[in-house]
């Protein structure tokens, strides 16, 4: 049934506007079958359509060609992906100051432009255990996800969702995890993480997580992580909570900082 109203649902999208009667259930014999993609393990997995009005409503622009903002995460996959080859780093986190400065928005962005990359796939994981945001921005419906992985019922790969584009894989967090500090901190997580960079090497794990002044989880997570970007919202951190984000994050590998929510007025515009 999920898979009923998957299809009608972006049929919709693809169409514009499909009229569907409530009364109507086509058979499953009649829907047009789901695009395949190859998994990690040679095995052949459908992939989840999304919702372009949802991922709009969300500011996700990553399936938007034309879209002035896919340009701009373009650009930043570019350098990230240059500054992570140079030192063969495979796992990047985002984090920021304070909160709400739009961390699972560059996230969700990012790695859609890096699985749009020619020779690169892109593997989104949520480990912001306390507010998980990711599923509701790409519009996931309810399924496997980290939850099960970290509660040991489910192996990490088959928790993995291929959705949109191929090359785009998904490991959301579904619900709040209680005790998300202890978690992080487990041999479990250790074992998750290694797990997910022993696939391709051309597989670029991101990895969306809290604010690092708000709680140690960022610190905990992130000696297991290459490097770390940085995203600042304007006028949602202040110049001391940036300094303190700086002092904590100071020996990790900061690979840059994204300037977030910054007012029209203030960005340079022409042709390009
Ligand atoms: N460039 C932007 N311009 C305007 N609004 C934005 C921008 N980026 C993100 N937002 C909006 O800001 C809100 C917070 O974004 P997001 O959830 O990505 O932030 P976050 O840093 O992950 O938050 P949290 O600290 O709760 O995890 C969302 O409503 C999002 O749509
Ligand atoms: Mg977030």
């Amino acid at each position: 049934m999920e898979r009923l109203k998957l299809a009608i649902e972006r049929a919709r999208a693809e169409a514009g506007a499909v009229q569907v009667s409530p009364h109507w259930t086509p058979r499953e014999a009649e829907l047009p079958p789901l695009p395949l993609e190859t998994a990690n393990d040679g095995a052949l997995v459908e992939l989840l359509p999304l919702d372009p009005y949802h991922l709009e409503q969300h500011r996700i622009v990553g399936l938007h060609q034309g879209n002035p903002m896919r340009q701009s995460f373009d650009l930043l996959r570019t350098q990230v992906l240059q500054r992570m080859q140079e030192h063969g780093w495979r796992t990047i986190a985002i984090t920021s100051p304070s909160m709400q400065s739009g961390k699972t928005v560059v996230s969700i962005n990012l790695a859609l432009s890096i699985a749009h990359h020619p020779s690169k796939s892109a593997l989104l994981v949520d480990f912001d255990l306390r507010r998980p945001r990711v599923a509701s921005y790409l519009g996931l419906p309810a399924g496997n996800s980290l939850n099960e992985v970290l509660a040991g019922d489910m192996d990490v790969n088959s928790a993995i969702i291929h959705a949109g584009i191929p090359g785009f894989q998904v490991l959301p967090t579904q619900r709040r995890v209680e005790g998300a500090g202890d978690v992080l901190a487990s041999d479990r997580v250790s074992r998750i993480i290694g797990g997910l960079r022993s696939g391709s090497p051309d597989r670029v794990i991101v990895i969306d997580l809290p604010p690092v002044n708000a709680v140690d989880d960022v610190l905990t997570i992130l000696p297991r992580v290459d490097c770390v970007l940085i995203v600042v919202g304007s006028g949602s951190s202040t110049r001391q909570e940036i300094e303190e984000a700086k002092r904590h994050l100071a020996r990790f590998n900061v690979i840059g900082v994204v300037a977030n929510m910054v007012p029209k007025s203030k960005v340079h515009e022409s042709y390009y």
